[in-house]
């Protein structure tokens, strides 16, 4: 097996999901440095840099550490609290970690790809003009929908306006990745789509739903993560070294 080096790693996500992709703003790619040059034998693949996360990453002997979400989304002032003890472990292992988030989520073959894939929509185009989600005819049932859901995102996903579609055999569906169900993303789907599956539901976006007769399906931020996040991991094994999943 050839040697594989942090920066090859990166190379190679980024062949997968191009920085340039992330929507103004996101921060996306190298978060912790780490040495670039050394050997990675293990990459640990997670939805998120929690401490839980970076802990396991030591466990399991990690080299090279993968996050959807990025380490910081707000910009601070002072490395401290959770932040300094989390810089402090991946630090001290020298242990890089990298982040493609939005990228990731508009990517060919990224998470919304994957959901689309998962529901098997027809006629798929992004749902937003930035790449964001994506839009597309679902031939089947909502109960169909539902069954696909509960299976592979969500035990127990949240439905509403479930009685709207109930008897139609052909549905405009609309997915996104994460967090998805703000009011300005209910209020834009409900002119474009019937269906919506997303994650993070609010209560106020619940009674927009209800007013604007939108079928929504919650199937929570992890959910709609992770299963395409799975098929990443698999992506990443094929540059020849273990990966191993940190929480999901
Ligand atoms: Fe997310």
């Amino acid at each position: 097996m050839e040697r594989v080096v942090a920066r090859d790693v990166i190379t190679y996500i980024e062949k997968f999901a191009p920085p340039t992709l992330a929507i103004e703003g996101d921060n996306t790619g190298l978060q912790v440095e780490g040495d670039l040059e050394k050997s990675v034998e293990k990459i640990g693949v997670a939805l998120d840099p929690s401490l839980k996360v970076i802990e396991r990453a030591v466990k399991e002997g990690v080299d090279f550490l993968f996050t959807h979400h990025p380490l910081l989304k707000d910009s601070i002032r002072t490395f401290d609290g959770i932040i300094y003890e989390k810089l402090k472990i991946l630090a001290s292992r020298d242990i890089p970690l990298y982040s493609a988030h939005t990228n990731l989520d508009i990517c060919e073959g990224g998470l919304n790809d994957a959901l689309a894939e998962l529901y098997n929509l027809k006629d798929v185009k992004p749902l937003y003009e930035n790449g964001l989600g994506r839009l597309g005819i679902y031939h089947g049932s909502l109960k169909e929908i539902l069954k696909t859901t509960e299976k592979y995102i969500c035990k127990n996903p949240t439905v509403i306006n479930r009685e709207v579609v109930e008897d139609r055999d052909t549905l405009k569906v609309a997915v996104l990745s994460g967090y998805g169900l703000s009011q300005k993303n209910i209020e834009y789907v409900s002119k474009v789509a019937e269906v919506y599956i997303s994650g993070d539901l609010t209560h106020h976006s619940k009674i927009l739903a209800e007013d604007l007769k939108l079928s929504v399906i919650d199937g929570g931020h992890y959910g709609t993560e992770v299963y395409g996040l799975r098929h990443f991991l698999k992506y990443l094994e094929e540059l020849g070294v273990e990966v191993v999943s940190l929480d999901f």
